[in-house]
């Protein structure tokens, strides 16, 4: 379960959360206009941006904002993150992008090749393995963002516009990750079949 309480973001002047909350333990859906705050949120989510003021919980673990420490060991233990811009790590082969997570996570090299593949065949890039993120396309670099993500399997997924690049059949693909995935996922987007999937739809064009 994942609940926000009376979250307030400003940048400066300009207010971008206000009073937000929300409660979810399924597959939800967070939209809203380009620049109502999507990203803003998701990053909050993910430890990675201080909110003004607002409590966040996850299974009970309430977000600890005044400590990047705590929160880099929250994100550690629950918390997977496919970026709006993929952050892949350009030089390192698509393999190596998606292992990243689970050699940190100091699983062994027979089980973390199986899950490569595993997510690899899911979401259609098995013959990019050893390929370099930089000469893929954005609809490749996407899946395999979505995959490392999805690694080392994180109770929280959060998914910045995780279909943007991709074309209609490859979009279903990703869809189905999504809902066959066993964590809870949140993802910002503006896609109607993406949104359609989802249990639930919260809106940020009212803040
Ligand atoms: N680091 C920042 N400094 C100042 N303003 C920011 C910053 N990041 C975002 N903003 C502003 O906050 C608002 C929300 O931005 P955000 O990226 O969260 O929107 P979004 O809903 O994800 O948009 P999009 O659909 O285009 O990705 C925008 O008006 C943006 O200009
Ligand atoms: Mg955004």
């Amino acid at each position: 379960m994942l609940k926000i309480e009376n979250l307030y973001k400003s940048y400066g002047k300009k207010r971008v959360l206000s009073a937000f909350s929300m409660g979810t333990d399924q597959m939800t859906a967070i939209v809203g206009k380009s620049g109502s705050g999507k990203t803003t949120l998701l990053h909050i989510l993910a430890g990675l941006l201080k909110p003004d003021s607002g409590v966040i919980a996850f299974h009970d673990t309430a977000y600890n904002f005044r400590s990047f420490g705590d929160l880099a060991n929250m994100r550690y233990r629950y918390i997977g993150v496919v970026p709006q811009e993929y952050c892949l790590v350009n030089e390192a082969s698509v393999f190596d992008n998606m292992a990243y997570p689970l050699k940190l996570h100091g699983v062994q090299k027979q089980e973390t090749k199986k899950r490569v593949l595993e997510l690899a065949e899911m979401l259609e890039i098995e013959d990019l393995l050893t390929a370099k993120p930089k000469k893929l396309s954005s609809g490749q670099c996407q899946r395999i963002a979505i995959a490392r993500a999805m690694a080392h399997k994180p109770p929280l997924l959060l998914a910045d516009e995780p279909t943007s690049a991709l074309d209609a059949e490859t979009k279903q693909t990703v869809i189905r990750a999504f809902t066959e995935y066993e964590g809870l996922v949140v993802l910002a987007t503006h896609d109607t079949d993406a949104i359609s999937a989802a249990q639930n739809v919260v809106s940020l064009d009212a803040q």
